[in-house]
């Protein structure tokens, strides 16, 4: 069974002209609801919540990435820090169920229909 890791940037800025908000980046906000879904078992068990200092896309806060070694990493910005945990656990479970990690526009969630910013292909061939 592949394992899969959503990589999540917890120093993104909360909005525009505001880093924080409730003493916190948007990003560590974000990180935050994405662990509480995971420990409500909301995310498939191959997918594990991976903080990160910085995904070098810090103009388009937040930042997400989907990454296993057989399947094509996805990364994505433009996320509200608050509003995007639910999108992201619907495509992280996408992710998980594919063979190949990609995953089409109009199956997206529709927070994530936009704001992808890389599409990276797999480090391994796929098993078979
Ligand atoms: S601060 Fe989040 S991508 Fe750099």
């Amino acid at each position: 069974m592949s394992q899969h890791t959503l990589f999540v940037c917890t120093s993104c800025n909360f909005a525009t002209g505001q880093r924080e908000h409730l003493g916190q980046r948007g990003g560590y906000h974000l990180w935050q609801s994405l662990l509480q879904c995971q420990q409500q078992e909301q995310l498939p068990p191959t997918v594990r919540v991976q903080p990160v200092e910085c995904l070098s896309a810090c103009n388009r806060f937040c930042t997400i990435a989907l990454a296993s070694p057989e399947k094509t990493t996805l990364m994505f910005g433009d996320l509200p820090a608050l509003d995007s945990a639910t999108a992201i656990v619907q495509l992280a479970t996408q992710y998980a169920a594919s063979g190949d990690g990609v995953i089409p526009r109009k199956d997206r969630p529709a927070l994530l229909q936009k704001g992808i910013l890389a599409r990276i292909p797999p480090v391994l061939p796929p098993q078979a």
